[in-house]
């Protein structure tokens, strides 16, 4: 048999590579223990002489980035003489009163410039004429984004500003995190702790109890604790199986795709999403070579401190489809011609976004031929490589060791090329057998099935939005649940669209999926989709509301995650006999009581 190898191409550490290498070989069981040189140490609370302030950290988090980020502070506070309370941002309306004076807000942005779900209450209440006066109140921002959003961290931009607006004081500038927060966010936290320390809050500050830090690192006598996956070291994982879902005749290509986590110990629970680290299209990175003008052999810096070739960078390290704004600036700097220069300015952005629209990296530097940018410039112009999230769609109750996905590959035609999406095209095309997929799991503590398993859900999911009812149903299944479950599901055509569908009506035959509403969009002349099915059974769909059914929406967020909100206020409207504002509040209620979840993007 012979030994699969690991593509140079596959972005992994040293520390990994070694690692893998022994797995593949079987010279390393399924407890993975390794020096990892990427794991963090998680500080935990140390034991302190002083009395210690009250401190609230909030966070507004969707997929948890901003959650971890928080626990991790409040894990920290008792070092700096905190007692400290994590909540998310939702809470504050009840809590605002009781005497805390410091507030660390970490959030992130959806939407369009939109609080996570669980912030939403928040800013309706922050925003709203009753507002308290937050005088006497100190807090600083950490605000999570993406500066590819045309609203960059638009929401805690926003948050910063009400708190300001109602008398808090900024104990330290609200910082501004992209995609790659890590360093970001870990210097924002150390001038958090300074801050407060300088302002005279907080205990003494006392030398760190080193019992107090566990470390992932090799301990003094050479042994070594286990290794950690996570966000800044993925696991490597391994493809079971890559499985087309549509059939012949679709225009769709969505895949199952099975992974195996054995030898991680990596845990999920369901609704949680598994990221993927991806590697960027080989032909596409020769291209942008051969346009720049340079050798692929050329040595770069990587975005995190390291050196490697050209071709490896733009291969593993850095985002080379979606311009960076800081390239078009650049670009137009040195060929003050190019077609986006007059669009460069804060009041033409939307110019900009529709001018963008459809073209890639390549594209620009095709408009701006003999640029003169050297290779170190140009990689200092690029993003890091952002993973790719995707929703879990398996339970391990299930399928012990293994995660599920359900992905739409993303290919289309535009300006005359071929483009293929970086991470759905990696998974669908780019992944030789055995050829390890850098992985690990994000936490979404707000996409939960309800803790009484009496409880009975309605489950929306069109297209890849089935994936997490797949799993909910195999947990519930698997826990022996009472409630019911009534899923709508819609995609283009059902002869050859309907996801897992064997799977879906054995489920209704063994009755543990009670109702199956489905719209398939392409059928017939007028598109039907999920919500027109949702008013046409709202007598049933309001009756279950009413008997304490949980809600739940995963898939497009640009469109069908809205209308489908709209097609729930209706329902409430029309089956509740209620006005569109007792509508909005009892919307509101639900999602209070984690009983309307969303899971979109
Ligand atoms: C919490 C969460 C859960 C998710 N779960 C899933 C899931 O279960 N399944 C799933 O498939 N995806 C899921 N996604 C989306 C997934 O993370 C990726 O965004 C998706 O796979 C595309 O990534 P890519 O790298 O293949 O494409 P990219 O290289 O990122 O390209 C996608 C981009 O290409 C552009 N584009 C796409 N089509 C066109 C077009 N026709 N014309 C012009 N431009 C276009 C758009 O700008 C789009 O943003 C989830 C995302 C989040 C945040
Ligand atoms: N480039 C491609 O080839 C390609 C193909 C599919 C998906 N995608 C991308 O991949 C992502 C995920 O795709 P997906 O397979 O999960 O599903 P999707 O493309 O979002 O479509 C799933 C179903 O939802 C329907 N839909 C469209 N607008 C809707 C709305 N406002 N309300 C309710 N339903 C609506 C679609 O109908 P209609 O499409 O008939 O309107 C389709 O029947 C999408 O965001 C999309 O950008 C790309
Ligand atoms: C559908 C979607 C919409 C987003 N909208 C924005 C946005 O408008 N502005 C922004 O800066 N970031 C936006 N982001 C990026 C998130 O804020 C970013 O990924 C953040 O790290 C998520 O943190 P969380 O896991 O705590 O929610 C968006 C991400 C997704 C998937």
């Amino acid at each position: 048999m012979s030994i699969p190898q690991i593509p140079e191409t596959a972005p992994f550490t040293l520390a990994q590579r070694a690692w893998l290498n022994g797995y593949l070989l079987g010279l390393v069981g399924t407890s993975p223990s390794a020096p990892s040189p990427l794991a963090l140490p998680e500080i935990q609370n140390g034991s302190s002489p002083v009395k210690k302030s009250p401190l609230l950290v909030l966070y507004g988090s969707q997929t948890g980035n901003a959650e971890q980020l928080a626990r991790r502070i409040a894990a920290e506070s008792a070092r700096h003489g905190y007692q400290s309370e994590c909540l998310e941002l939702d809470a504050l309306p009840n809590r605002w009163n009781s005497g805390v004076e410091d507030y660390v807000v970490i959030t992130s942005t959806w939407g369009d410039g939109d609080p996570p779900d669980n912030a939403a209450g928040f800013w309706s209440w922050i925003q709203s004429e009753t507002a308290p006066s937050l005088s006497g109140r100190r807090y600083s921002v950490l605000a999570l984004g993406d500066s590819t959003y045309s609203e960059f961290c638009g929401f805690g931009k926003k948050c910063d500003a009400r708190l300001s607006a109602l008398g808090a004081s900024r104990i330290l500038d609200r910082t501004e995190c992209d995609a790659d927060y890590d360093a970001v966010a870990a210097k924002w936290i150390e001038s958090l702790w300074q801050a407060f320390q300088a302002n005279g809050h907080g205990g003494v500050r006392h030398s760190e109890n080193p019992d107090s830090r566990p470390s992932a690192q090799a301990s003094s006598n050479g042994s070594t604790a286990p290794l950690v996956f996570d966000r800044k070291n993925p696991f490597p994982a391994r493809f079971l199986a890559n499985r087309r879902l549509n059939r012949e005749g679709s225009s769709k290509d969505t895949r199952h795709f099975e992974i195996s986590l054995a030898g991680s110990n990596l845990n999920y629970v369901v609704g949680d999403a598994l990221a993927v680290q991806p590697c960027n299209f080989p032909r596409m990175v020769e291209e942008l070579i051969h346009a720049l003008g340079l050798v692929p052999e050329i040595v770069v810096p990587t975005p995190t401190k390291g050196e490697t070739s050209l071709r490896d960078a733009l291969l593993t390290h850095y985002e080379v489809t979606k311009p960076p704004l800081k390239l078009l600036e650049e670009l137009a700097a040195r060929k003050p011609d190019v077609p986006w220069q007059p669009w460069l300015v804060p009041d033409q952005k939307s110019e900009l976004e529709r001018y963008l629209y459809g073209r890639e990296t390549i594209d620009l530097l095709m408009e701006a031929p003999n640029s003169g940018l050297s290779a170190v410039q140009f990689v200092s112009l690029l993003r890091k490589l952002p993973a790719r999230s995707y929703s879990i769609a398996s339970s391990l109750k299930a399928h012990p060791d293994e995660v599920h996905l359900t992905v739409a590959v993303v290919r289309y035609e535009s300006h005359g090329r071929l483009r293929h999406g970086v991470c759905s095209t990696f998974l669908a095309d780019r992944t030789p057998d055995n050829a390890p997929v850098p992985v690990y799991v994000q936490t979404s503590n707000g996409f939960r099935i309800p803790e009484e398993s009496g409880r009975s859900m309605i489950m929306i999911g069109p297209g890849t939005g089935i994936a997490p009812f797949r799993a909910f149903l195999e947990e519930r299944r698997a826990i022996g649940a009472v409630g019911r479950h009534w899923v709508f599901f819609g995609d283009r055509q059902a002869d050859c669209d309907f996801l897992y569908q064997e799977e879906f009506e054995a489920m209704k035959k063994d009755g543990i999926l009670h109702e199956l509403d489905t719209a398939f969009s392409r059928d017939q002349a007028q598109r039907i989709y999920v919500q027109n099915r949702m008013l046409e059974r709202s007598a049933m769909f309001w009756k279950w509301l009413e008997e304490g059914a949980h809600v739940y929406v995963c898939g497009d967020a640009k469109r069908m995650a809205k209308d489908v909100d709209a097609a729930l206020h209706r329902i409430v409207e029309q089956e509740g006999g209620r006005s569109a504002e007792a509508a909005e509040a009892y919307v509101r209620e639900l999602k209070k009581d984690r009983r309307y979840q969303r899971d979109v993007y």
